[in-house]
C-alpha cells in the first residue's frame, strides 16, 4: 500500500533533514495525530514524496524505533508504537449537551430512558428504500437539498403526520432536521427573532434539554406537571410566551395531557400570542386499545410547532425529525437554518420518503409495537410482583415507565444500590427542576431489555429496595393502587 505521510522539511534550515523529520513525527505522536498503530509510508516512499535521499528516512526512522515511538514490522511496515504515548486522541469528545454521558464504568443493565431497541431497525426495508432511490437519483437528489427538507420527504411527512397524528400542515410548513435536538436548537436561535427570549418547560421535564435551551441562551421557567400534565394556571402567571410541552406521554412521568388542559393551553397560546412547541417523542407506541389523542397542534395549527423523529420509530443513528412550523416561524426557521448548515443528508431524506409512501414505515410500525408492547407488558408484570408498593403513572405507551415509590423511600441512597448491582437508573430527582417535596420515583426505560433482562433488572431494584428497609419485599403484598391507566383525572397532586 502506497501509505502517504504529509510532513514538511526546510532545506534552509539549520536542523538536519533526518532531524527534522524525526522532530515532525515525534510532535505529531505525542500530541495523538499520529495515533498508535497508525501506518507509515516506506523509506522509499516517503523519500521520493519528500524530495530526500532514502538515507534521511532510513535515519529518522531508525531513531525513532530505538526511542520506542516506532516499530518495524516484517512484511507490514513501519507503525506508530502501539506503547508510544501522548494524548489519546480516540478519547470520546466532550459530551453533546442533549445526550446524556456513558456510565463512567460498564453496567448490566442500564435503565435509563431514550432508548430504542436497535434490533428493531427494519434493515430489509431500509435497503430496499435506499436502493430504489439510489438507482433512479438524478442530479436533484445528488445535489445539495433545500434546506427545509427535500421536497419528496416533506410532502410524505405532511401527508403521514395527517393520517396517522391528526396534524393539520402542508409539505412547505414541514422542515426536516436532525432529530428533535436540531430542531429544538434552531427554535431557540429562532425565537428570540421574534422577541421570544423565555421558554417554559414542563417540571419534572426532560433535563439535557432544559440545559441546551439554557445553554443556547434562553431563560428557561419551569412548570408543574401534575396528573392532568402542564399546568396551565402556573404557565401563565410564568409570563413565558413559550412552551415545550410533551402532551402524548408527558416526560417523563407518562401522563397524558388531558382534554381540559389541552383547550386550556391553546387558550393560552392564543390569548397571550403565545407558542406551544409539541414534543411528540414517542407518539407512535401506544399500547392500550383505546384510540390515542390526536396531535395538540391540531387543535391550534397557528400557535403550535409540532416536532416528531424518527429515533424511536426507527433509529437514532439516523438523526431524522421534522417540524410542522406555524407560518411566522417558517421563514425565521429558514433563515436561521440556512447560516446553520446546508440541509439534511438527501439520499437518507428520499429513503426515508420512500420508506413512508410504501407503506413499508406502517408495516414495521406494527410490527415493532407488538414488540414493545410485550416488553410493556413485562415491565409492568414484573413492577407489580416484584416492586408491590410502587405505582406506575401514566398510561401504556412509549418506551419507559415512572414508578412512584412509597413516601418513605430515599431515591438517592435506592439509585446507589442499583448501581452496585450494576444497574443504572435514574430517579425521578433527576427530571426534577425545582426542589421541593415530591413522591420519590424512579424512571425505567424497558424498551431495550431483552424479556427476561426486565424480571433480571427490576429483581435487583426489588434487592436494593429491601437493602433499605425501607420497603415491603415479595410476598408482602402492598395496598398501592397499580396499573397502567392514568389517575384520576383531576387530581392536582405534585408529581
Ligand atoms: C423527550 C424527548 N424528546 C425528543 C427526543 C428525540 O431526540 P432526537 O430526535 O434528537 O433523537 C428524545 C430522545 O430520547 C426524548 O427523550
Amino acid at each position: 500500500m502506497a501509505w502517504h505521510l504529509s510532513v514538511e522539511v526546510d532545506r534552509s534550515s539549520a536542523t538536519s533533514l533526518a532531524g527534522q523529520l524525526q522532530d515532525a513525527l515525534r510532535h505529531r505522536i505525542t500530541d495523538g495525530v499520529l495515533r498508535p498503530g497508525t501506518r507509515l509510508p516506506s523509506t522509499r516512499r516517503l523519500a521520493d514524496d519528500l524530495g530526500v535521499s532514502r538515507s534521511v528516512a532510513v535515519e529518522a526512522y531508525e531513531q525513532l524505533a530505538a526511542e520506542g515511538w516506532l516499530t518495524g514490522r516484517h512484511g507490514s511496515g513501519t507503525c506508530v508504537s502501539e506503547r508510544a504515548g501522548g494524548t489519546d486522541s480516540t478519547a470520546p469528545p466532550p459530551a453533546v449537551a442533549l445526550r446524556e454521558p456513558e456510565p463512567a464504568a460498564p453496567v448490566r443493565w442500564d435503565l435509563r430512558t431514550g432508548r430504542a431497541d436497535p434490533g428493531n431497525f427494519p434493515r430489509q426495508e431500509w435497503l430496499a428504500s435506499y436502493r430504489t432511490v439510489l438507482a433512479a437519483a438524478g442530479r436533484e437528489e445528488l445535489d445539495y437539498p433545500p434546506v427545509a427538507g427535500h421536497p419528496s420527504l416533506r410532502r410524505a411527512l405532511a401527508d403521514y403526520l395527517g393520517r396517522v397524528r391528526g396534524v393539520r400542515t402542508e409539505a412547505g410548513s414541514v422542515m426536516v432536521t436532525a432529530g428533535f435536538a436540531q430542531g429544538l436548537s434552531l427554535l431557540c436561535e429562532a425565537l428570540p427573532r421574534l422577541g421570544i427570549r423565555t421558554l417554559a418547560v414542563e417540571d419534572p421535564g426532560h433535563r439535557s434539554q432544559r440545559r441546551f435551551i439554557e445553554e443556547c441562551g434562553m431563560r428557561v421557567v419551569p412548570v408543574r406537571v401534575d396528573h392532568e400534565g402542564i399546568d396551565v394556571g402556573e404557565l401563565a402567571a410564568s409570563g413565558a410566551r413559550a412552551v415545550l410541552v410533551t402532551p402524548a406521554h408527558q416526560y417523563p412521568t407518562g401522563v397524558v395531557l388531558s382534554s381540559a388542559r389541552r383547550q386550556a393551553l391553546v387558550r393560552w397560546a392564543r390569548e397571550s400570542d403565545g407558542l406551544v412547541v409539541e414534543d411528540d417523542y414517542d407518539g407512535e407506541f401506544w399500547f392500550d386499545r383505546e384510540v390515542r389523542p390526536a396531535a395538540l397542534q391540531e387543535l391550534a395549527p397557528e400557535h403550535v410547532v409540532y416536532a416528531g423523529t424518527a429515533s424511536k420509530a426507527l433509529v437514532p443513528g439516523l438523526r431524522i425529525g421534522w417540524l410542522a412550523v406555524p407560518p411566522p416561524l417558517t421563514a425565521a426557521l429558514d433563515r436561521v437554518r440556512s447560516r446553520r448548515d446546508l440541509g439534511t443528508d438527501g439520499l437518507t431524506q428520499c429513503a426515508f420518503a420512500e420508506l413512508i409512501t410504501s407503506g413499508l414505515l406502517d408495516r414495521h410500525l406494527r410490527r415493532v409495537r407488538a414488540r414493545y408492547r410485550r416488553r410493556r407488558e413485562a415491565f409492568t408484570r414484573a413492577a407489580a410482583e416484584l416492586l408491590p408498593e410502587a405505582t406506575l403513572l401514566g398510561v401504556s405507551a412509549g418506551l419507559h415507565g415512572y414508578l412512584q415509590l412509597p413516601p418513605t423511600t430515599d431515591e438517592s441512597a435506592l439509585t446507589s444500590a442499583a448501581l452496585t448491582r450494576s444497574v443504572l437508573v435514574h430517579g425521578g430527582a433527576h427530571h426534577q427542576v425545582t426542589p421541593g417535596p415530591r413522591p420519590p420515583a424512579l424512571v425505567i426505560g424497558y424498551a431495550h431489555l431483552p424479556l427476561a433482562g426486565i424480571t433480571d433488572a427490576l429483581t435487583a431494584l426489588r434487592d436494593a429496595l429491601a437493602e433499605q428497609h425501607r420497603v415491603v419485599t415479595p410476598g408482602a403484598r402492598g395496598t398501592a393502587r397499580r396499573g397502567t391507566a392514568p389517575r384520576a383525572t383531576g387530581s392536582r397532586a405534585p408529581i
